[in-house]
């Protein structure tokens, strides 16, 4: 377990770069082995998701080199094994393999994902949209095998418009024959991103970022350079920080239309901010004013920052909500939030914030991902130290984040126990 141990309330002054989208390069992986060719991905962020996407590209027998950023895949000699559960269980993306093995081989035998547990987080769209383009799904336990003579091109309606379910589907689509039309996807940058990617390397997709994507069928893909679009949750959770410690605070290298709903929220509230054309930079300030938000698929208010948003709300003087729609168990650091002085409540997936709390360091625990990211934010609003544990949850996502946040005056000890 890794442990982090905060010391708060200093000002942070200076500029934090933003890394490559942890979700566009936990898709874009997996995909690369839809060719035997040689892919060069870049703005690859070193996180440990990133880590364990490569040991099963390993496993798989397919050949990585990392540099600087810059990842190259070579999948020709690749053989499709089962991937071990150790390996699937370590983050939900190993589903991405689903849609690019059946895609390559025509069968895929997997074992159910794991990732953060923020929810139920099923797979039944996938497994539908795989269905249609003609495999037969087998699940044994928690296993399952998916297998066609033959993918053809199908017309898919998403029931909900599932990130995962848009791009594992669009995934076993790319080399079916004939046509597949896929509606009510879901919109995400990163899906424009993976499609991106996909068409770089031969494919044939249109309407990424609308609600219906077209592919047409292609025999074969080849070998391409892709750039990593950059990461709008991290550069979320650093706006957010801004917020609460910036003196001022620059976040670089961001597209700051990726973050209109939270730069709008921002705003609402009173926050002192400058939007550039790749950068944003933010002032912390007193007066804030308490706001409700919704999450919503995008371009709605995204779920992964509504974690690190209640922070903020806990500086806002009133009262203000958060009301989840995504996720069902997405409010785990609400009890560690109220532990470090917070008062929140929370009932029907609504959290309600009364602020201005002090917050004051204490103990506590990074339950998933976003969680962790806001228990970074209120240590370092908070008077005194605070101790995150389970902080290996937090760099599954973060890449160097101590030593960005060090970097414009954090004080951060990061170690295992
Ligand atoms: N859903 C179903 N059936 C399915 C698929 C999804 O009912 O077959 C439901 C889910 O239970 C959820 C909703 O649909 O209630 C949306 O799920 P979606 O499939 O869009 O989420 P995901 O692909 O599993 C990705 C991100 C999440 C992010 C969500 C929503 C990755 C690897 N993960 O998850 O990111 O919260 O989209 O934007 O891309 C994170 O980065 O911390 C994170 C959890």
């Amino acid at each position: 377990m890794k442990i982090m141990e905060v010391e708060g309330g200093h000002k942070l002054s200076g500029t934090i770069r933003v890394s490559g989208a942890k979700n566009a390069t936990v898709a874009i992986i997996p995909a690369a082995i839809l060719t035997d060719e040689e892919v060069t991905i870049c703005n690859i962020p070193e996180i440990t998701d990133t880590d364990a996407l490569c040991d099963i590209l390993h496993e798989l027998n397919v050949k990585t080199s990392r540099a600087s950023g810059s990842l190259v895949i070579d999948a020709k000699d690749m053989k499709n094994t089962e991937i071990a559960e150790v390996h699937s269980k370590k983050l939900r993306a190993s589903y991405y393999f689903m849609g690019a093995l059946l895609g390559r081989y025509k069968k895929v035998s997997m074992f159910f994902p794991g990732g953060c547990s923020i929810g139920a987080r099923p797979i039944d769209l996938h497994l539908k949209g795989f269905e249609a383009l003609g495999a037969k799904v087998t699940k044994s336990k928690n296993k399952y095998t998916v297998e066609a003579d033959e993918l053809k091109g199908a017309n898919i309606y998403l029931d909900i418009a599932s990130v995962g379910a848009t791009i594992n589907i669009m995934l076993a689509a790319v080399l079916a024959t004939g046509t597949t039309v896929i509606d009510n996807v879901a919109k995400e940058p990163e899906i424009v991103n993976v499609a991106t990617f996909l068409n770089n390397m031969g494919a044939k997709i249109t309407g990424a970022g609308t609600s219906t994507i077209k592919i047409v069928g292609v025999k074969k893909l080849h070998k391409c350079f892709h750039e990593i679009i950059p990461d709008r949750i991290e550069a979320g959770t650093y706006l957010i920080i801004g917020a609460l410690c910036g003196n001022p605070l620059r976040i670089d290298n961001i597209i700051p239309e990726h973050l209109d709903p939270l730069i709008s929220k921002l705003e609402e509230m009173g926050a002192e901010l400058e939007v550039g054309t790749d950068y944003v930079v933010v002032n912390q300030k007193d007066d804030l004013k308490p706001v409700t938000i919704k999450t919503a698929v995008y371009p709605g208010f995204a779920t992964d920052l509504q974690q690190p948003f209640t922070v903020l709300l806990t500086q806002a003087n009133g009262t203000s909500k958060v009301v989840e729609t995504i996720w069902e168990n997405r409010f785990m650091h609400v009890p560690y939030l109220n532990e470090l002085g917070a008062d929140i409540t929370v009932k029907n997936q609504t959290a309600t914030i009364q602020g201005p709390s002090n917050l004051v360091g204490t103990q506590v625990v990074a339950t998933d991902l976003r969680a962790g990211a806001a228990m970074v934010a209120a240590a370092l609003k908070a008077t005194g130290k605070t101790t995150i544990t389970n902080a290996e949850h937090i760099l599954r996502g973060y890449e160097q984040i101590k030593e960005k946040l060090e970097a414009v005056g954090a004080k951060i000890n990061l170690k295992d126990i």
